[in-house]
């Protein structure tokens, strides 16, 4: 009995010397400690032993017992012990490392434009107005005096969804529906999306323009001239040269084409202004009483003007942009540039 005891006893011992999970350290528990373990299969042999010898045996597998327990118990708890470490050495987290920065995005260059623009005529009195993009031929022709086969059409590649519905070529439109809407004295600009059967490096078939409009009483030339003069010196930097030259539109009369000295050259001649020293930014001119009677605006009593413009030009003057494309080709590279 004793020599199996003591055999038993080496046994868990080795065994258990190689243990490194709670698993097989619980199987090992089973194998020598469980009701149907090993101890307790040696211990059956008790009964076959003499009186004498009985509680001597029983006192030396009770000690190899207790000592097993001790042992399990103690590579429990190491077990355990390293576990916690090991997780803890996972989860450990260096606050010191810089955070993930998210990317900030940036305004696309046309967007810039027009906030700058629409903030400098807010200066001076003028609300922002608004237009559908899908307009009727009505409100982008033929209510601004461009009547249907008359030549001037020609000017404008247009996009027709039908006979009387077109892509809107321009943002004159909402000066006919914002006058529809409400009584002189109006002062309004319109920025928006516009369409026209037009692609190369500086025609896109889409593209932006801002509208402006004033009608009043006792509005003159003069009163064009001055509030786009304070404009242009606000957008492109005071003391730059404005120059108005005769033109035509017919929802205007007179009509100028308005230039400001070249933005590269400031006047000298080069490329981009074609070596005139002057660059071409606006179309403007004293509302024709023909589009307030449309409108049924007195035009004895009220004159005013108009002007338009185009943003992308505009922007590519601005941020020296020489392609329009780039403009809407969303490409990341080019647009967190601005
Ligand atoms: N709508 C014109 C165009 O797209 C631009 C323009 C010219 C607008 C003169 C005006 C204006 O309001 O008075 O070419």
């Amino acid at each position: 009995m004793k020599e199996k005891l003591e055999a038993l006893l080496q046994g868990a011992l080795v065994e258990l010397s190689t243990v490194s999970t709670e698993e097989t350290l619980h199987e090992l528990r089973v194998k020598y400690l469980g009701k149907k373990g090993l101890l307790t299969s040696v211990m059956k042999g008790l009964g076959s032993l003499s009186p004498e010898e009985r509680p001597v045996a029983g006192q030396m597998a009770n000690v190899v017992k207790v000592q097993l327990e001790e042992r399990l118990e103690g590579i429990l708890q190491d077990i355990r012990e390293r576990d916690k470490e090991q997780k803890l050495r996972n989860e450990r987290l260096d606050v010191t490392l810089p955070g993930r920065r998210r990317p900030v995005g940036t305004k696309h260059p046309v967007s810039l434009v027009i906030e700058e623009i629409s903030e400098i005529f807010a200066g001076l009195g003028f609300k922002v107005a608004e237009g559908p993009e899908i307009e009727m031929d009505y409100y982008n022709f033929e209510a601004l005096n461009i009547p249907k086969d008359h030549p001037a059409r020609d000017m404008q590649d247009t996009f027709f969804v039908s006979e009387s519905v077109v892509l809107r070529t321009h943002t004159s439109p909402v000066q006919i529906r914002t006058m529809l809407k409400q009584p002189p004295p109006v002062r309004i600009i319109a920025p928006g999306t516009v369409y026209r059967c037009d692609s190369d490096a500086t025609h896109s078939p889409m593209f932006h323009q801002i509208e402006g409009l004033l009608v009043d009483k006792g509005i003159t030339f003069g009163d064009l001239k001055g509030i786009l003069t304070i404009f242009l010196n606000q957008y492109f930097g005071s003391g730059t040269g404005v120059r108005l030259r005769p033109s035509f539109f017919p929802f205007t009369e007179p009509s100028a084409e308005v230039d400001i000295a070249c933005v590269m050259c400031k006047g000298k001649g080069c490329r981009i202004c074609k070596n005139t020293g002057w660059l071409e930014i606006l179309g403007a001119g004293m509302v024709d009483p023909e589009v307030y009677r449309h409108v049924s605006y007195d035009s004895e009593t009220f004159t005013g003007f108009a002007f338009g413009m185009g943003i992308e030009r505009i922007a590519m003057l601005r941020y020296g942009i020489s392609d329009m494309r780039l403009l809407f080709e969303n490409d990341l590279r080019f647009l967190s540039q601005f």
